[in-house]
């Protein structure tokens, strides 16, 4: 697998039916565009493709209840989300929109062919819920009802929102109509299925070891953890013929005999335009009408698609499987999908107002010089690429104070001063050992490519920041504002001021990716043209980067801090917004059941509490919400019996320790003698959680 020229780049197309919060941009747009810039840096030829996901019934739901057409709400977001994707730098090629004729055609055309081929798709009958006072079929998002896994009472026919699982409409109990509010009936329809099953052998080789039929396309240990893993979950759990048609009248009309009425499912269509934008982009350049294919047909080019991580299954066996069935595609290269980021320790959620929009930032922070950077910078430290991250506003703060303000912009301010004041702005003439100590800097610089290449962004910007320290610190230990009062003249001056220059070149040109903003300023300061592509192409590498005898420019402020003790105005903001928080939270605070009366010290120590391990556990017959479980108290072991099934998996539960109440009256429950009760609290949904120690204690020692 040699380096390839072209490199595609997707970013999911989000829904165009609401605003965009941090979170998106930190799962699938932050990470692209990092991704993008650097390779453009390279010299690579880039298509960075995304946007609007304009069909789905989400939307049509969101309009109905706020009487407009479909068509009034993806005209709204797509353009809001388009600019404000473009004021924070996200550097996309092309920004598309799936109600667009060009994918639609794209989209249609793509249906005919696996229809045609015959063995791609089947036809199947069955019965689907059926408003009759509408007088439609439901699309799954249409029916809420009761989760069956965790007894949520507002999941949709999909998917349940709170555990996450994916369901399918028959799944829900007590299954209600969103739009008359009443229980659906059901009724015969016909559908395309997609024949997903009949991909799962190759798929599973391609996951696992990178190849297709014998010829290695990727090497799959550069793939995340998590994503492989979930792929192989669904592997294993065998793949099921999809349906790829709706009974919907918003989307694109299926192209068959027997379509009408019918649209294609908006997963169907959604991927393909990627396809369709990277059409769109060439077609507005004046390209030839088969360009495209360049990057999506063609040896010389590499696909990676990023995502947040509940598309995993679509980017990585859905779509593929579409991709492969039609022949002359692509495969992804990689698909690093990210996990999930919350906001200040709770999931972003607009009805509870929890969060902050990408728009909304920028309004809020419309005063605050480099916001856009600000932001990315602060995500990017803590992006969720393996794990769940949580923005706070507090870190946000620290963050831009310290790495940003202290650390880059003190460092690049004392450099460019320095500068103007020894040397007239002119960069010193070094001595051969200071050439020499170059190399030291494009290695810590070329780290960061290598991050950056490996979807390791967080590392990547941690890199940088190093460069910088680095920086700080040699500066720190020449001092050469003591010698200077000395000896003006000195040579180890020169070579201090010299390498710390090449020092700022090398931070103008690794921002790039993480801060295009910040990068075009450094590079004013330094009076060098801003970066373009293939400034970093391998024979620009490892150049001296200011060369001796150039006129820097006059020193500016890079950075203000926000927590600043002068000017308090922007920590006032970001006040605001926790006070905001705080409101939310207040008004939140579930109503407590009322107090007990009270009772005496002894009426207490009746009570035998004891610490205990739980050996084994096991589901109890015909009893959905009781466990059988088997505990450890030290001095013996009992069977419990526990209503916590709908809350743990007794495979989970081996080894938790818990507390008990051990001289509560036996009783037989379900025909199993439980002797004593395991303490749990209990919050305002009826869901339960251990109150166990908090670190690892002896069985049977008494709480006290
Ligand atoms: N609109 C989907 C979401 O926001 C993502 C679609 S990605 C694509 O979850 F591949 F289908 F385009
Ligand atoms: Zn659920």
């Amino acid at each position: 697998m040699s380096e390839k020229k072209r490199v595609l780049i997707t970013s999911a197309l989000p829904y165009a039916n609401g605003e965009l919060h941090l979170g998106h941009l930190a799962g699938a747009y932050l990470p692209a565009d990092i991704y993008a810039r650097y390779q453009r840096l390279k010299g690579k030829d880039v298509a960075f493709v995304c946007g609007s996901d304009e069909h789905g019934a989400a939307i049509t739901i969101r309009a109905k209840k706020e009487g407009l057409t479909p068509k009034d709400i993806v005209d709204k977001y797509h353009e809001l989300n388009k600019e404000t994707f473009k004021k924070l730098g996200i550097s996309f090629d092309y920004y598309h929109r799936t109600s667009a004729a060009l994918h639609h055609q794209t989209a249609q055309d793509f249906f005919k062919k696996l229809d045609k081929q015959g063995d791609q798709f089947l036809k199947k009958s069955s019965e689907q819920y059926y408003d009759g006072e509408f007088d439609q079929f439901l699309a799954d998002r249409y029916i809420k009802g009761t989760c069956p896994k965790c007894a949520h009472e507002e999941a949709y026919g999909d998917q349940c929102e709170n555990c996450g699982s994916d369901l399918s409409p028959k799944e829900l109990k007590n299954p209600v109509s969103t739009l008359s509010g009443k229980t659906p009936q059901l009724k015969t329809t016909t559908h395309w299925f997609f024949k997903l099953d009949a991909h799962e052998a190759w798929l599973r080789t391609w996951i696992k070891e990178g190849k297709v039929d014998g010829k290695q396309l990727h090497d799959p240990s550069k793939w995340k953890k998590h994503v492989t893993g979930q792929c192989l979950s669904w592997l294993d759990n065998g793949l099921q013929p999809r349906a790829i048609t709706r009974d919907l009248d918003w989307g694109i009309p299926v192209p068959a005999e027997g379509g009408e009425h019918k649209v294609l499912y908006v997963w169907f269509d959604a991927p393909i335009g990627y396809i369709s934008s990277t059409k769109q982009w060439l077609k507005e350049k004046g390209a030839d009408e088969n360009d495209w294919k360049k990057y999506w047909q063609s040896d010389d080019a590499e696909m990676v698609h990023f995502i947040g991580k509940d598309n995993i299954v679509f980017h990585c066996i859905v779509f593929p499987a579409m991709l492969k069935a039609h022949g002359d595609y692509n495969l992804p290269i990689n698909v690093p999908a990210n996990q999930f980021l919350n906001f200040e320790g709770q999931k972003f959620s607009k009805s509870k107002g929890w969060g902050i929009e990408q728009h909304e930032y920028l309004e809020v922070f419309k005063d605050f010089p480099n916001k856009e950077d600000a932001l990315r910078f602060v995500l990017i430290k803590n992006l969720p690429e393996n794990k769940d991250a949580d923005f706070k506003w507090d870190e946000f703060v620290e963050n831009h104070d310290k790495d940003l303000a202290d650390n880059l912009g003190n460092f690049i301010n004392r450099v460019i001063v320095l500068t103007n004041k020894y040397y007239e702005g002119k960069c010193p003439t070094p001595s051969a050992a200071a050439i020499e100590k170059n190399e030291v800097l494009f290695e810590m610089a070329a780290k960061i490519g290598v991050d950056i290449d490996q979807y390791a962004f967080k590392q990547g910007i941690k890199s940088f920041l190093e460069l910088s320290s680095f920086g700080n610190t040699d500066l720190q230990d020449v001092s050469p504002w003591k010698l200077f009062k000395t000896e003006p003249d000195s040579q180890v001056i020169k070579d201090c001021i010299y390498q710390a220059l090449q020092t700022v070149g090398l931070l103008s040109i690794y921002s790039k990716p993480f801060l295009p903003f910040i990068s075009d300023k450094i590079r004013d300061l330094l009076n060098l043209p801003h970066l373009t592509n293939g400034d970093l192409a391998t024979e620009n590498l490892n150049k001296e980067l200011i060369a001796p005898g150039h006129v820097i420019g006059q020193p500016e402020i890079l950075f203000a801090k926000i927590d600043d003790r002068k000017d308090q105005s922007r920590m006032e903001i970001v006040n605001a917004q926790k006070e905001k928080l705080a409101a939310i939270l207040a008004a939140q605070k579930p109503k407590q059941p009322a107090l007990k009366p009270e009772i005496t010290y002894d009426d207490f120590t009746k009570m035998d509490l004891r610490i205990g391990t739980i050996l084994t556990a096991e589901k109890v017959e015909k009893a959905d919400k009781l466990l059988k479980l088997e505990v450890d108290l030290g001095f013996e072991k009992r069977t419990l019996v526990s209503g916590i099934a709908k809350f743990y998996k007794p495979e989970n539960i081996i080894g938790q320790q818990v507390m008990v109440l051990t001289n509560l009256a036996p009783r037989k429950i379900r025909g199993v003698v439980s002797k004593g009760m395991i303490l749990m609290a209990e919050n305002e949904k009826g869901e339960l959680t251990f109150v166990a120690p908090s670190k690892s204690w002896d069985n049977g020692f008494p709480v006290a």
